[in-house]
């Protein structure tokens, strides 16, 4: 397996830079790499010996702050580090925030967040490097334990159950369950169009 040439990784992490920064229009980056344990050149654990102190110190940070019981502490941190996050929000303790990028979380206002629910906003697979936009609707409501993987939207007034493993869009007002989550009731609007229409 070859990892990638130099000019090609450079391109990649501008490229990177710029979805970071906001600046492209897709929700999840993506970039084919050799298997996880090769080096990509995309991790920071890749980049000497700074740049993965400074990561680890701030995922610690902000792991110690989501153990907390402090709301306010755990939403000023997030919004310092890049996140967007609305008003009203509430984030159990013990909830798994990535802190490799933070700034790709867009929590909106009246959200909840169980205890020791999880988002991902990169992911490493077997032959492809993710960072995907994670965005939380208005009113949405994020069970205990589950799992919200990168690139993901929750609609507004969506219910992700405990322990659900949410890998596609849950649409606004549907209730997803199950490893991987499925739609089990979806909105009461889209009901009656849905009857209307047969
Ligand atoms: C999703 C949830 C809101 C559904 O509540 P509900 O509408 O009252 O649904 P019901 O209890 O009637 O269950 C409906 C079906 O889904 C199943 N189900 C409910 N919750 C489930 C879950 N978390 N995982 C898997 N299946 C679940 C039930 O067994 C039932 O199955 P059946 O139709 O085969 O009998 C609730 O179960 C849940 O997960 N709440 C999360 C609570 C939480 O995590 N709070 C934060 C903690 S800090």
């Amino acid at each position: 397996m070859k990892t990638h040439e130099p000019e090609n990784l450079r391109q990649t992490k501008h490229r990177l830079a710029l979805f970071l920064a906001g600046e492209t229009k897709e929700r999840i980056f993506k970039h084919p790499t050799a298997h996880p344990s090769r080096p990509t050149g995309l991790c920071h654990c890749d980049e000497g010996l700074f740049a993965p102190i400074r990561v680890y110190l701030r995922a610690a940070l902000l792991q110690l702050v989501l153990q907390m019981p402090f709301n306010n502490l755990k939403i000023w941190l997030l919004r310092k580090m890049g996140a967007r996050v609305g008003s009203n929000v509430y984030i159990s303790a013990c909830a798994w925030i990535d802190p490799l990028y933070p700034q790709l979380l867009t929590i909106e206002d009246d959200v909840f967040i169980g205890l020791k629910a999880r988002i991902m906003t990169h992911e490493f697979r077997i032959d492809e490097f993710r960072a995907g936009k994670v965005f939380i609707r208005r009113g949405a409501f994020i069970g205990g334990f589950s799992l919200i993987a990168c690139g993901i939207e929750i609609g507004q007034r969506a219910v992700v159950a405990g322990g659900a493993v949410v890998g596609t869009d849950i649409p606004a007002g549907a209730t997803a369950i199950g490893n991987p989550a499925r739609i089990v009731k979806r909105p009461k609007a889209e009901k009656k169009s849905e009857s209307c229409n047969e």
